[in-house]
């Protein structure tokens, strides 16, 4: 299960001022997109590409495309603060979203909603900002995996050490791309130092 961190001053940046609880929900949004531009450009480095032959203004030259379109699962709600960047790139792209929440008490996620487009065969980026106990992504890696996906990307902004642990153990093959591993999680569950909840602040809730 290999993780993989931006080494970018640009994340850098961005990560600064979505851990600064100063930032209110508008720049919030737009550093969560910069961000996720730079995930998405890491985690779509090795993509299939088919050559063809276009013809410039001078003469036919070899190029390649894009084999085949995306699947972006956003895990709702803020996973969907990642999804327009992963749109503006890859236009194509279908989407399919899984609703979980994480009960207060218990940090368990619960499952309220899910739609897929088809996975056979297609490469997934799954995005969640936060991976905490990792307790939502394994859960929505599982609903993929049932549902035919075998190459599953999981696109997230922080990484705790006891999220990073839990997929490599119960779904090894699934690669992560985070900007930063942080230190680990309090009583609550909560990644520190992180940056608190990301969809309150996504959201202004
Ligand atoms: C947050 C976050 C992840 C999850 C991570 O969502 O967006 O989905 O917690 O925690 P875990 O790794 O311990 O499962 P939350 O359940 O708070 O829902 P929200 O996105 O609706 O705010
Ligand atoms: N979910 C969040 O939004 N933040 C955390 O620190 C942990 C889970």
């Amino acid at each position: 299960m290999p993780l993989h961190l931006l080494d970018h001053p640009l994340a850098e940046q961005c990560l600064a001022v979505l851990r600064d609880q100063r930032t209110e929900p508008d720049s919030f949004r737009r550093y969560c997109e910069r961000l996720t531009l730079l995930l998405v450009i890491e985690a779509t480095r090795d993509l299939p590409m088919t050559p063809t032959m276009v013809e410039t203004p001078l003469e036919r030259a070899p190029a390649r495309v894009l084999a085949g379109p995306l699947v972006a699962v956003p895990i709702l709600r803020a996973g969907l603060g990642m999804l327009s960047p992963l749109m503006a790139l890859f236009p194509e792209v279908s989407v399919g979203y899984v609703g979980l929440e994480r009960d207060e008490q218990t940090a368990v996620a619960r499952s309220y909603y899910r739609k897929f487009p088809p996975l056979e065969g297609r490469i997934v980026l799954l995005l969640d900002p936060m991976l905490a106990t990792g307790g939502s992504a394994a859960e929505a890696v599982t609903a993929l995996t049932a549902a035919g996906a075998r190459d599953i990307r999981l696109l997230c902004v922080v990484a705790a050490p006891e999220g990073v642990s839990l997929l490599a153990e119960h779904h090894p093959a699934v690669a992560i791309y985070a900007a930063v591993q942080d230190r680990g999680l309090n009583s609550r569950k909560f990644i520190l130092p992180g940056l608190g909840d990301f969809g309150d602040r996504l959201y202004g809730t």
